[in-house]
């Protein structure tokens, strides 16, 4: 393995001239796959030790399950622990094929082989929301390293004073990479789906907006509760914490407090920064070459600024050199300068964005309990782009009649089980003469509804990106005033591309005009040998 790390690290050195330093520090971690540490069949029942040490140590972890000849695979939000059982959710997820008729299936996964999932119609403002149990054959656990020595970029305690002993270097992190929350007490420990920087009182704030309400049972498990509802959290390393809860389906607001907790932050260490600019699109640091660079790679992507730290949903790159990250993963923080200014507002919003290395910076922010605007700006920001050094390569390439022009797709059906998957869409441009434009695409799930099938498919769901559209001919794009909608992507090695929009405020399912698709990448983040 070590003979082919070299040539991949000493090309990253150039292309972004960074201190060799920092590099090396997280090298070997950078090239590790998703490592299983819990496989329960019929035949073995492992215990948990191994894998309850590795989320105490911050890693993040991915589910596979198998049911016959069904097979899906998707990263854990949140985890949690009920004495020897561990459970994990995961809501960005479907039922396929996406259209008129889909549901939202938000899912929990037990060590004890416990799985059930809802059912939420996506057209419906119905708060009738079941918990269907599901019969699975087995289930994997794996997890992924993110740094060498396994511990917190920060450490606090309820006053939100740190601990000793800890490296407290969460504010260069929280800039470029993805981070994670530990409340070690409790053996509870998420992705925080976005981080705030506040420079003047040197405190970050993380969201968490993936998790559905658990109870713990007597029994020793860990379900849905019933009725459940979605727990958005928001965490300082002040120590204080704001939870907002919404009724599913029909997004009924609950209960909103706040408290204080003890958490310990972890960071990524293979996200790298690439390229800073500024509010008007001049470099100032890295390269926009470098940076499109790995995009088309098909690397993942964050960007930071105002202090806001977002992983890109989707990444989009015009022909005339424009890079636009779109984020959903968002909800409005209250901002002020009081105690509560990192809190969500009462009436919750969610925040779409579409951030142009330009330096514009478009937000739409929606009411989640009846999905009307609330507030839209367009301004100008000094931006820093920073990229998952991970290895990315490209596993499989459709033509636009879906037929492959490169790789196979059995190579993809392994990959799913031990790699990260993301997906390019090629779309046709009638501008630039001839080149199309990419859009990178973060996938939520991936299965195959048949592993034996001669050709098996393998279909994944991009669930978090936001329709938009370019003006004329100009650099800017734009997210629709009017009739906005939620939009779901799914892509298929059989059948191509699928969307699905759903009015917002109505929830009418909306038919999508036609994507000019010219081909469709597959990427793995797993070296090749
Ligand atoms: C989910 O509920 C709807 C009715 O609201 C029903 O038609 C559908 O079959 C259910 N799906 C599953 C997987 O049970
Ligand atoms: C590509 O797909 C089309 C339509 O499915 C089919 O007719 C054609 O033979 C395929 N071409 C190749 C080279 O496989
Ligand atoms: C698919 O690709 C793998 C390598 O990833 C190779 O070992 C295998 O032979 C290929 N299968 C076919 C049918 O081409
Ligand atoms: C498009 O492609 C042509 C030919 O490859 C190239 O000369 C041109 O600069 C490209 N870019 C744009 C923005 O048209
Ligand atoms: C899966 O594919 C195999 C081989 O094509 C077929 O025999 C079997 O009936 C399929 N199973 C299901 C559940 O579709």
């Amino acid at each position: 393995m070590s003979s082919s790390i070299i040539p991949f690290i000493v090309s990253l050195l150039i292309l972004t001239g960074h201190s060799q330093f920092q590099f090396e520090y997280s090298e070997s971690v950078c090239q590790r796959s998703w490592y299983n540490r819990f496989h329960l069949t019929s035949t073995t029942k492992p215990t948990v030790e191994v894998l309850r040490n590795n989320i105490l140590m911050g890693k993040p972890v991915k589910v596979v399950i198998t049911q016959g000849m069904y097979k899906e695979t998707f990263n854990l939000d949140n985890l949690n622990m009920n004495g020897l059982v561990i459970c994990g959710e995961s809501i960005e997820r479907m039922s396929r094929p996406i259209g008129p008729d889909s549901e939202f299936q938000p899912i929990i996964v037990c060590t004890n082989g416990d799985v059930s999932f809802l059912n939420i119609s996506a057209r419906s403002w119905n708060g009738y929301v079941l918990a269907h149990a599901w019969k699975v054959d087995s289930l994997m656990f794996s997890t992924r390293d993110y740094s060498p020595e396994h511990i917190p970029v920060t450490s606090r305690y309820l006053d939100g004073s740190s601990s000793n002993g800890i490296r407290d270097n969460f504010m260069a992190m929280a800039v470029k990479s993805e981070m994670r929350g530990v409340m070690r007490d409790r053996g509870y420990a998420f992705t925080m789906d976005n981080i705030h920087i506040d420079y003047a009182t040197k405190h970050i704030s993380g969201q968490s907006l993936s998790h559905v309400s658990q109870s713990l049972t007597s029994a020793g498990g860990i379900v849905f509760r019933d009725p459940p509802y979605h727990w958005l959290s928001s965490w300082e390393t002040t120590g204080r914490r704001d939870s907002a809860r919404w009724t599913m389906g029909d997004m009924k607001p609950l209960k909103h407090t706040n408290d204080y907790v003890a958490l310990q932050w972890y960071a990524d260490s293979c996200w790298s920064v690439v390229y800073e600019h500024d509010k008007n699109g001049q470099p100032l640091r890295g390269s926009f070459e470098t940076l499109k660079t790995f995009v088309k790679m098909g690397y993942r992507v964050r960007v930071n600024f105002d202090g806001y730290s977002l992983e890109a949903n989707s990444v989009f790159v015009s022909p005339d050199d424009v890079i636009v990250a779109q984020t959903s993963a968002e909800m409005a923080r209250r901002g002020g300068a009081d105690n509560d200014k990192t809190f969500f507002n009462t009436k919750t919003r969610q925040i779409f964005r579409l951030i142009h290395t330009t330096g514009v910076v478009r937000s739409h922010l929606y009411f989640i309990e009846n999905g009307e605007l609330s507030a839209k700006s367009t301004e100008n920001m000094q931006m820093t782009w920073s990229v998952d050094t991970r290895p990315w390569n490209q596993v499989v390439v459709m033509d636009s009649k879906n037929n492959v022009t490169f790789g196979n797709v059995t190579s993809l059906l392994y990959a799913m089980e031990t790699s990260s998957i993301r997906v390019k869409l090629e779309l046709k441009e009638s501008l630039f003469n001839g080149n199309n434009s990419e859009m990178f695409l973060e996938m939520t799930n991936v299965r195959s509804p048949n592993v034996t099938d001669g050709v098996p498919e393998v279909v994944a769901q991009s669930l978090r990106t936001v329709p938009f559209y370019r003006q004329g001919s100009s650099k800017d794009y734009f997210m629709y005033l009017k009739n906005n909608v939620k939009q779901y992507l799914q892509v298929s090695t059989k059948t191509g591309l699928t969307v699905a929009q759903f009015d917002m405020v109505t929830r009418a399912y909306v038919k999508p005009s036609d994507w000019l698709v010219e081909s469709i990448t597959w990427y793995k983040d797993e070296r090749l040998y």
